[in-house]
């Protein structure tokens, strides 16, 4: 059985995994860069509380410790 995707973005079908790919690719993203480069938090903006706490446990564990998708806690 696979797991269920967790979608960060439901608006834009923006799932965690893919903020976490691009954060993999580029240290230091803001907000900003998660709308325009995939719509987070360009609709409805339901999506913009958990997507600051995912940056900001991401900015808090630029040593290398990778976040679990979903919960926004130490792997
Ligand atoms: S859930 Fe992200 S804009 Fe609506």
């Amino acid at each position: 059985m696979r797991p269920c995707p967790m979608y960060l973005c439901v608006c834009k079908a923006v799932r965690e995994q893919e903020v976490l790919s691009l954060a993999d690719l580029e240290s230091g993203l803001r907000m900003r860069d998660l709308r325009e480069r995939l719509g987070v938090c360009s609709e409805c903006g339901k999506c913009g509380q958990r997507a600051l706490d995912l940056l900001r446990t991401l900015g808090r564990n630029r040593s290398g410790v990778r976040v679990a998708p979903g919960s926004a806690r130490l792997i």
